[in-house]
């Protein structure tokens, strides 16, 4: 036994160093040869795979699904295949929120919001007014108990208005808003609040609802109402996937980043498919050749949910191993149908930032015209920046509305959203401008292939930053939430 497994071992080893010399053999990468490899074709391939996973947990990849943990096995697996890569999985639990509520009442169904973090409910009850806003016990009366609260928006968290309503009683809660309209994505913040009173299905109404609500019952009538409330609040693991070549420079590390995840209303195959595929299919074409410095490919989990992946990893990389990564590149919607060419700005970033947003520039020249963005909160890029380490990345728009001035560089639609399947069902593969993912695709490669030659212009090694300083860090779920990809999300 004991002489076979050492001749298994041996054989082991000697088969491992006849593959690291025949990779060493390769030729250096060089930008013109990997940006030929990339294919429009091989990119659809990939999509349909991710249409294919979102049809798993009812069209979503949302993190922790089954068509997202679908998603993270495939990118696994492929690179594996490879043979090119080390790679791992950074499994974490993070709690999950989605719903939806109903009401009825004086004959009407309103349109109705969820409250994140709600429980599920099944109510009919009337419905009583809360003095003022409803931000003390005393806004109470004492008609609440066994009845389902409506409560004007303001001044203090809905948390606070929700457990105060079911510590006065009421077996439900409204908050109709402040303003005429509805509340885009309003969360009871955090997950229970002990120290006010236990959360009862709770739910938003627009403005004006509410007030010709609150005139009806302050008129008299007794309004009672049926409120419904379906909601999943549960604690779910997923994973950051990793695939770092074995060769080059481990002490001189390129992260090229998408995010794996899509929001839960739909297959995020633009948001952020076009960018993870996009580096899939630069890591599935590196192996033909051999790098100087080591590319390690990241795919983030739930950064829908407030860039939960990216934060979880360079908060718990210890600063001896961030000194390691020499840049990072961010490709989040690279694909968008009305297509803007953003690069983000290395102005005012770390040192080698601005270097990093002018290799990306050469690869457009006598292509297209390209505009510098300015970095924000809203991508996984964050967390690198705020550690210190150089940054950049590609950027096709979201929710935002093409200019005039832009449209006219970019032969696009004035006036109109950049993705208008932005967070929507319909992010789907006929979102995709799929020219502009195979051109900024190219893009990746070219700046991936240079770096992975040379680290020229970019400072190693770098000066070291204070070992705590991510902004996100101390920020609650709904700050996240707040943070990430512009959602609208409100707690008070
Ligand atoms: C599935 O998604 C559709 C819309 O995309 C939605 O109406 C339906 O409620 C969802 N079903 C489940 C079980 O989540
Ligand atoms: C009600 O609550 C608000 C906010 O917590 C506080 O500022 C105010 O003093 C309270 N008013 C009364 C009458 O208790
Ligand atoms: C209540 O119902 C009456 C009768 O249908 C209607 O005229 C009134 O507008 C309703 N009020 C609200 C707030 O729904
Ligand atoms: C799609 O991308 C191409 C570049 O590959 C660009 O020329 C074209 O204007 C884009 N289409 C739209 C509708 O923005």
């Amino acid at each position: 036994m004991k002489i076979t497994s050492s001749v298994v071992l041996l054989s082991f080893a000697s088969l491992a160093c006849a593959q690291d010399s025949r990779q060493s053999r390769k030729p250096l990468v060089d930008s013109n040869s990997l940006r030929r490899t990339i294919k429009s074709s091989n990119l659809l391939k990939h999509a349909r795979k991710f249409v294919e996973f979102s049809k798993l947990s009812n069209g979503t990849r949302v993190f922790g699904s089954a068509g997202h943990t679908a998603t993270t096995d495939y990118l696994k697996r492929v690179l594996d295949a490879t043979g090119y890569y080390d790679t791992e999985l950074q499994t974490f639990p993070y709690l999950f929120s989605t719903g939806t509520a109903s009401l009825s009442a004086n004959g009407t169904t309103f349109t109705t919001g969820y409250l994140s973090y709600a429980p599920s409910g099944d109510v009919t009850a009337p419905l009583v007014v809360v003095n003022d806003l409803g931000c003390n016990a005393s806004d109470y009366p004492a008609a609440v108990a066994g009845s389902i609260a409506l409560v004007l928006r303001g001044v203090c968290p809905f948390g606070e208005k929700v457990a105060r309503a079911g510590a006065a009683g009421a077996v439900g809660a409204i908050v109709y808003n402040n303003l005429d309209g509805s509340v885009p994505g309003g969360t009871l913040g955090e997950i229970s609040r002990p120290e006010i009173g236990p959360y009862v299905p709770a739910g938003t109404l627009s403005g004006i609802d509410g007030t010709a609500l609150v005139a009806l019952i302050n008129g008299g009538t007794e309004v009672v109402g049926d409120f419904h409330v379906e909601a999943i609040n549960e604690e779910r693991l997923s994973s950051n996937v990793f695939a770092t070549t074995k060769l080059g420079d481990h002490d001189n590390v390129i992260v090229a980043g998408g995010h794996s995840d899509s929001v839960v209303a739909g297959p995020g195959i633009n948001d952020d498919g076009s960018g993870t595929m996009g580096i899939l299919e630069v890591a599935l074409q590196l192996p033909k050749w051999r790098v100087n410095n080591a590319v390690r490919f990241a795919f983030w989990t739930a950064e829908e949910f407030g860039l939960i992946g990216s934060e979880y990893y360079i908060s718990h990389l210890p600063e001896e191993e961030r000194q390691k990564i020499a840049l990072y590149l961010n490709f989040d919607m690279i694909a968008s149908p009305n297509t803007a060419f953003f690069i983000y700005s290395g102005v005012n970033e770390p040192a080698g930032s601005i270097h990093i947003h002018e290799t990306f520039e050469e690869h457009y020249v006598g292509k297209i015209r390209t505009a510098l963005t300015p970095f924000g909160t809203g991508s996984d890029y964050r967390p690198f920046l705020d550690v210190g380490i150089p940054s950049g990345g590609l950027f096709t728009g979201a929710g935002g509305i093409m200019t005039e001035e832009q449209a006219g560089w970019w032969n696009a639609q004035a006036g109109v959203a950049y993705d208008v399947c932005y967070h929507q069902a319909c992010d789907g593969i006929a979102n995709l401008n799929v020219s502009a993912w195979e051109l900024n695709t190219r893009g990746a490669a070219h700046t991936i292939a240079t770096y992975a030659r040379s680290l020229d212009g970019i400072p190693r090694p770098r000066v070291s930053v204070p070992a705590r300083n991510l902004k996100l860090a101390d920020l609650s779920y709904e700050e996240r939430l707040h943070q990430a990809c512009s959602h609208e999300v409100s707690v008070i």
